[in-house]
Parts: structure tokens; sequence; C-alpha cells
């Protein structure tokens, strides 16, 4: 077994994650379902503990101290996820219910101007959530939908992408990790190419941020979009980057309190961004948390964190390669965290129940990903994703999990 990090002391860092240390089915709790959700740090919950205990109180509405107070540590999440993402300006960070809802948004605004003569471009390694919306928006403007298609390596058919591209096209979505197989998409090329036929990119990034730290104004992209459950964060908070340009064009996407200038019968106008884009009570305390959560990844670091998970990926494909039978779906190199396999004959939720049972938690099924699914005409996979926290000891566990279901099912 390869020697953990000296500078990067996991022992350590599982100390703060209360879940970490309980028990599963009476066994310690093995947690690789982190593709799905990250756990949350003591910071964290104690961030959302102290605005329920000490402020807890609506924003942008009260004269009160508490309501001030609210919206002073909410705007500076908002801060912090600018600096994170390096946007240009904090109104260019519109936070959301989560990535799914990011993207909706998106689509939404893009109905008022999009054509049938227009083309939109996604990728065959996309979530539902960046699928489904754009032929939503192909199904009621007319619009094309085209597809990169992908390869048995589980990376995208760039020349293919480069041939579908033309004046038609208007808009291009893709992920920048596959959250079914960890694949790191290109994104840097495909930003570039799109623009160069003058159509705005949306790139998602839920999969990606756990893992890397964006870097907007140098991608050059027009969107890019998060959720915080999947970076130590709590659920029901998403982001979305726009540039401003593209956020002033876009109309709000839904009507209510706060996203208004002015109301009356006849007419009413819209408040600025970032507000324009936030109608109603927002999630409070979940946008607070995440700035904490984001304090939280940057005080691990970005570089530990890819070292250690690189550690964590190599370790885990070298082990499960070795098992007769079992097949690594999209074995790029360049991926991430995931790895998403199947052992000959016997079906993904089978091994997923056996190694709950043993106390190990991991994803079976499409991944809500069923063109990749299709593409290897499988109906599912064992995913395996990794996060930070996890060793190379719980690897083992995962391993050793996998030969006794593979051996109590074959
Ligand atoms: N998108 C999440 C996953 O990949 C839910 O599991």
């Amino acid at each position: 077994m390869p020697q953990q990090h000296i500078e990067f002391d996991v022992r350590k860092i599982r100390e703060d994650f209360p879940i970490l240390s309980r028990q599963l089915n009476g066994e310690q709790l093995v947690y690789l379902d982190n593709a799905a959700t990250s756990q949350t740090p003591i910071q964290v919950i104690d961030v959302i503990s102290d605005y329920y205990k000490n402020y807890n109180s609506n924003i942008h509405r009260g004269v009160h101290s508490l309501s001030q107070e609210a919206t002073n540590k909410y705007e500076n999440s908002r801060q912090k996820v600018q600096s994170h993402f390096n946007a240009k300006f904090p109104h260019e960070i519109i936070f959301t219910s989560g990535t799914t809802d990011a993207i909706n948004l998106v689509a939404h605004g893009f109905e008022t101007i999009l054509n049938e003569n227009d083309e939109v471009i996604v990728s065959a390694l996309e979530h539902h959530s960046n699928i489904v919306p754009w032929q939503m928006l192909c199904e009621k403007t007319g619009a094309v939908l085209r597809v990169i298609p992908m390869n048995e390596e589980g990376e995208l058919v760039l020349s293919e992408y480069d041939k579908l591209l033309s004046d038609k096209t208007k808009l291009v979505f893709v992920n920048h990790i596959s959250n079914a197989l960890g694949t790191i998409n290109p994104i840097e090329r495909i930003i570039e190419k799109a623009h160069g036929v003058g159509a705005a990119i949306l790139i998602d990034g839920a999969q990606a941020c756990p893992h890397i730290r964006p870097d907007v104004l140098a991608l050059d992209v027009d969107f890019y979009v998060a959720s915080a459950h999947k970076m130590c964060g709590p659920t029901g908070v998403g982001v979305l980057y726009g540039k401003e340009k593209w956020l002033n064009t876009l109309p709000p996407y839904q009507g209510g309190g706060e996203m208004i200038s002015e109301v009356t019968f006849e007419k009413t106008t819209y408040a600025d961004l970032p507000h324009k884009f936030e109608a109603g009570t927002p999630h409070v305390c979940g946008v607070i948390a995440y700035g904490a959560a984001i304090d939280y990844l940057n005080g691990i670091g970005f570089e530990n964190i890819q070292q250690h998970e690189k550690e964590l990926l190599t370790y885990a494909t070298e082990q499960l390669t070795a098992i007769e039978g079992l097949r690594i779906y999209g074995p790029t190199k360049n991926k991430t965290s995931v790895i998403s396999f199947n052992i000959n004959g016997i079906h993904p939720y089978d091994i997923g129940t056996i190694l709950d049972k043993m106390g190990i938690a991991v994803r079976t099924g499409h991944h809500c990903a069923q063109p990749i699914m299709d593409y290897y005409k499988i109906p599912g996979t064992v995913r395996a994703s990794f996060s930070f926290y996890n060793t190379l000891d719980e690897i083992d566990k995962l391993v050793s999990g996998v030969k006794k279901a593979k051996a109590m099912l074959s």
C-alpha cells in the first residue's frame, strides 16, 4: 500500500466529519458515494447551528439588526463564491437551489432568444440535468439539439464536436467532469471553439468543484454552475455564475418578492443583478454555510485534495482491475475520483446491496446519465466515488467487499 502524504493528515481531517465515525449495518461506515453528495464538516455544521440559534431572519428586508446580520453574512458568501470562482463582479453570482435549478434558469432565459434556425450542442457525457432542460428549450423554440459523441475511453470525440459547430450554433453545454465516469473534459478547448462560432457556453461544474477550483475569468466561460452539497456544504443551494452581459440580457426566471424594482398593476420593473434572479426568500442559512464550506475546502487546499484523490483513484483502479471479470467504464487517463464498474453477469444493484451490508456506501444504477449506459449497452454500473477524506484503508475494504460480493453472486 502506498504511503499517505505526511503534510496531508487524512486521519486528522476525518475528525472534522462526525458522520464518518458512525456504524452502518453493524460495520464502520465506508462512504464512497461522494459524487452523489459530500459529507459535512463540523465547521459547516456549526455555522448552520449558529444561524438558527442566534440570527435566523429574513434578508434584504428588515431594518432590525438580526436581518442586517443575516444579510451581511449572505452577501459575504456571495463575495466568497465570487473570489473562489474568480468572477469579475459579485453580482455575476446568483444563488439557486442547486445545479439543476441554475441550468433551468439559463434554459428558461434562452426561450426568448432561440428560434427554429438555431442549433444547440450538448455532450454524450451529460447528467440528465444538462440534457432535459435543453430538450425542453428545443421543443419550445424549434431549435435543434446536436450531440458530441463519446468513445470507449469515456472521452468526448472532439473532431466530431468541431464538425457540429457552425454559425447556427447558439449554445453549447458540457460538464467539466462526468458524474458517471469521472472524465475531465477539455473545457478550455471546448469553450474556445464555441466562441469561435459566436455561441455561448455553459459548463456544468457540479462534479468538478469538489476537486478543482474553477477560474471563470481565465476560462472566459459564459455560464458556470455548481452545487454546494457536493462541496461539503448543505443541500438546497447552488450557484450560477454568468457573465454580466448575459445576466443582463436574460429575462427573470421567477417572479416574486425582492426581484423587483417597482410593482404596479400596469407594469413591473425588475431589480438589478443579482436580485433579478433571486425571487422569494432564499436559502439564507444554506448560502451562509456554503461560504463556510468554501473556506473549509480552501483551508485543506485544492492541490492537497487533488494529490490525495489521485492516489486513491490510482490505487483503487489497480486493485479493482485485478479482480477477474471486473470492467471499469471510461478508463481514460484524464479522470478524477470516480470508478464505475461491473462484474461479468452480475447486476450492479446486487453488488451495491451486499456492499451496503458491509457498511460500504456506493451508488448503483444509471447515475442520471442514461445515454452513457446506452453507449456501453448496460443498465447501469456500481460507482465508487472518492473524496479527500477517504483513505487507502477504505479502498482495501471496498476491494475486499467487491471480491466477497462476487463470490456470493457468481
Ligand atoms: N448527480 C448526483 C450523482 O451523480 C446525484 O449521483
